[in-house]
């Protein structure tokens, strides 16, 4: 089926209800998938057997396999960049080789990770000491985008298997951030990590001077160096930058930014939870890897994850996705995957050079339940617009003390899903209100504003246990989610032009802002906020 068959059979279903396809008894075990202890449940969404055989059919004739191949075998699928994609072969144990230009990277991924590990434990241990001799307490991780949310993320949601030195994470060119942290720490007893692809990223160079002078008016500026790791693919840039090799854990180009926690830019993760458990993160981001590649069809979790989206997004239109997560310890997921998604998939044109005549990716967002229940979900339940949600919820807490919270987690969670398929109808808004004594106009007013539509899709991503393999699960199944999107839609899904000019009118106005150049030749209202700004100071 193609875009107009699916967007044809969507109007053909007419007012069908949810409720209605569960009535099939089968329905919830047949729109379901388990893979290596991950339950995906998207039988709460409208998708019946014809459309889901119409998407599967519309991912078989867009070469979503055929892609995918090639991206495990390392073919330069990032077309506009002339790159690889290989950020699966961070978490590739082998033996099996990974080629990229007739050489084998794995042998390379495993050196790099055995030195990151060597220097977490002694960081962790106490070998590895601040140059006064005293222990190193305090880790710094300067990044932004993929060089930040990947590790800070994931950094929260392993809080459990927290034994190693506390881990801090600046971004925002905001000196707000680095103030804010800094003032808090012991610069003699802090560790420094400027993390940064490129090393050229103006937020993290800017925020890494600082801390350079942070360390060096304490520690003395021959004592700097002790201070400071880097993580970027510049080895040119961080020597510039006076940082010795031995501190300087480089990847190469064949690993995108937003896909980089893998590797040495989770090195702030390492220091936190130890190599061990980072492995184990990784071994759960590689089953993934092996289950996206082996399950066929409606078997396949990053492939149904993905139709599931298109479905809401491109067929029924719904504008935006709503990331729920029950698990306060992933209350950075929604920030991390928007970036994985619209960065990725935020863009017009596709990869032969054609504007794409479909939407592309939709806004991703959302907050751990239960707080967004006291927050949005009223929008959600009973707003003019549609929001399809993605709930996630553990069967298992980490506090066995807290087990009955936990319990009123999960309660929330399934209640907060049947109530958006089954809403409440005006009749049973008006027995409601008639219980509670109303009558005649006012009974039908009140009972008006207590009528759920209902009918409203979600799915649920439900784990063991927010365990290291487990989170590396998930990650890569949203990473896979992203890919078949972007093939389905026929863009790149791993280059990132979109974020360019921004970065080059803010270099040019910096100097405007400070005083140093003039403002003539901007727009009245650029024009009119830089005077405001100069004259506010
Ligand atoms: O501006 C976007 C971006 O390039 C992201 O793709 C990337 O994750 C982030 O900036 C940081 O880049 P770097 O790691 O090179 O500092």
């Amino acid at each position: 089926m193609d875009w107009d068959g699916l967007k044809r059979h969507r109007s053909g279903q007419g007012d069908l209800r949810i409720e209605t396809l569960l009535d099939n008894p089968s329905r919830a075990r047949d729109f379901s998938i388990r893979a290596d202890g991950l339950l995906f449940d998207y039988s709460k969404t409208t998708m019946d057997e014809e459309a889901r055989a119409g998407l599967l059919a519309l991912a078989e004739a867009t070469g979503v396999a055929a892609r995918r191949d090639a991206m495990f075998k390392g073919h330069k699928i990032n077309e506009t960049e002339g790159r690889a994609v290989l950020h699966t072969a961070l978490r590739d144990p082998g033996p099996d080789p990974v080629m990229v230009d007739d050489e084998d990277v794995l042998s390379g991924v495993h050196a790099t990770l055995s030195r990151m590990a060597d220097f977490a434990d002694a960081l962790r241990g106490g070998d590895l000491c601040a140059p006064g001799g005293g222990r190193f307490t305090d880790v710094v991780n300067i990044g932004i985008g993929g060089s930040d949310l990947g590790p800070a993320m994931a950094t929260l949601a392993l809080a459990p298997y927290h034994d190693g030195p506390r881990l801090h994470y600046v971004s925002n060119v905001d000196g707000a951030h680095i103030h804010d942290t800094l003032a808090r720490l012991d610069p003699a007893a802090t560790l420094v990590i400027v993390a940064s692809k490129t090393f050229t990223t103006i937020e993290t160079v800017t925020n890494a001077a600082t801390a350079r002078d942070w360390l060096a008016r304490a520690v003395g500026e021959e004592a700097v160096g002790e201070h400071l790791a880097a993580v970027s693919t510049a080895a040119d840039k961080t020597a510039e930058w006076g940082i010795a090799p031995e501190r300087v854990f480089g990847f190469e180009d064949w690993v995108g930014g937003r896909y980089s926690l893998w590797g040495p830019i989770g090195l702030g993760l390492m220091i936190a939870i130890g190599p061990a458990h980072f492995n184990d993160f990784l071994a759960g981001g590689h089953a993934m890897d092996l289950h996206f590649q082996r399950a066929v069809g409606a078997d396949n979790m990053p492939l149904m994850l993905a139709l599931t989206g298109i479905w809401h997004h491109q067929v029924c239109g719904y504008p935006t996705r709503a990331v729920l997560p029950y698990d306060q310890r992933l209350a950075r997921l929604p920030a991390y995957l928007q970036q994985l998604e619209m960065e990725s998939n935020g863009k017009s044109v596709a990869m032969d050079g054609h504007s794409l005549d479909i939407p592309s990716g939709p806004v991703v967002w959302g907050e751990p339940g239960t707080n967004g229940q006291h927050a949005f979900y009223q929008l959600i339940h009973q707003g003019t617009g549609v929001v399809p949600c993605e709930f996630m919820i553990a069967a298992e807490g980490h506090e066995p003390a807290l087990a009955h919270q936990h319990r009123l987690l999960i309660a929330n969670c399934l209640a907060q899903a049947e109530a958006l398929m089954k809403g409440r109808s005006l009749e049973a808004a008006r027995a409601l209100m008639a219980a509670q004594g109303l009558s005649g106009d006012e009974l039908d007013r009140q009972a008006r504003h207590r009528v759920f539509p209902g009918n409203r899709p979600s799915a649920m991503l439900a784990y063991p246990k927010l365990t290291p393999f487990v989170l590396g699960q998930i990650l890569a199944l949203y990473e896979h989610r992203v890919f078949v999107e972007g093939a389905v839609l026929g863009i790149n899904s791993f280059d990132q032009w979109g974020v360019e000019l921004g970065k080059e009118l803010a270099r040019a106005l910096e100097p405007v802002v400070a005083g140093d150049a003039s403002a003539a030749g901007k727009d009245g209202s650029t024009a009119q906020l830089i005077a405001f700004v100069r004259a506010a100071r």
